[in-house]
């Protein structure tokens, strides 16, 4: 796939030290952008044929063509990273209870698939490792820290301290962004010395406060429910240097009308019609 491969070549690369952190990752989405505009961005991988936030949606999202990934994270009973949208089990798996009150071990046991459909039976619920592991550098990964997990202790295994090592670890810093609705978390993490790229998700529309807050922890993103959002929110965030992804875009109306404003990228639960519906548009 040319998406793939022109990662696999940039990764080589060596980044201009003048650039400020995540310029690798700026050299990554820049070259993304010159196949997609705006970012195609996978919500929960390809959530609307799969089982979200599994392995099997990651690859799908892959083989569609997403240039990006989204995730969710949290921490088990004992403290591991695992990939899970909500702070309980029922929705997604065959499980009851809360995710924390659970170890690895034991969340490792149930089928988080059925419920999607019966094709899918057997399927884990991922540690992130497992994700990155599996991306390898073939789309950038936006993880989405959930705000339940935020402790404000900030202990050593946090998980916003975890996901860092963890990334670190698997080098992939060039090919991450780190989101969450939390912002101590993410002035936690623009505190590191190799911060990296952040993006604020929001419910309310952006005014000068977000644009401060954006502003100053160097925020690469901002990641508005589309339904606040307006041209005049895009034009101050880019006014400011940070993009804008919108989520929760669930048809083709909603989704051009994010084109139309200006967005840099779109999180989109299908992923392979969202890039069929930018086809068209530039065909029209
Ligand atoms: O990151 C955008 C979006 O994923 C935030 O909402 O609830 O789907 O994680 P949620
Ligand atoms: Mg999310």
């Amino acid at each position: 796939m040319e998406n793939q491969k022109s990662l696999a070549s940039l990764a080589a690369l060596t980044e201009p030290e003048t650039h400020h952190r995540s310029s690798s990752f700026m050299h990554q989405l820049e070259e993304q952008k010159r196949f997609q505009q705006p970012l195609i961005i996978a919500h929960r991988g390809y959530r609307a044929k799969y089982p979200e936030n599994t392995l099997c949606a990651f690859e799908a999202a892959l083989d569609a063509g997403a240039a990006m990934i989204e995730l969710d994270v949290s921490l088990s009973h004992d403290r591991r990273v695992v990939v899970i949208h909500d702070t309980t089990l029922q929705r997604t798996t065959n499980g009851y209870g809360p995710v924390n009150g659970f170890t690895l071990k034991e969340l490792k046991q149930l089928d988080a698939g059925s419920w999607f459909h019966s094709d899918f039976a057997g399927e884990r619920i991922p540690e992130l490792i497992e994700v990155l592991e599996l991306v390898d550098g073939r789309a950038l990964i936006n993880i989405e820290i959930k705000s339940s997990a935020y402790e404000p202790n900030h202990p050593p295994d946090a998980i916003e301290r975890q996901v860092m090592e963890l990334v670190r670890q698997k080098k992939a810093l060039e090919y991450i962004l780190i989101s969450s609705f939390n912002i101590f978390i993410l002035e936690q993490l623009a505190t590191q010395k190799d911060a990296p790229p952040l993006a604020w998700i929001s419910k309310c529309a952006a005014d000068h406060h977000t644009v401060d807050m954006c502003t100053r922890m160097n925020a690469f993103s901002w990641h508005p429910e589309h339904l606040i959002l307006t041209r005049d929110q895009v034009e101050m965030m880019h006014a400011a240097g940070i993009r804008v992804f919108p989520f929760n875009m669930e048809t083709k109306a909603d989704f051009n009308r994010m084109l139309s404003m200006g967005v840099d990228g779109v999180i989109m639960n299908d992923p392979a019609e969202a890039l069929k519906w930018i086809k068209s548009r530039k065909a029209a």
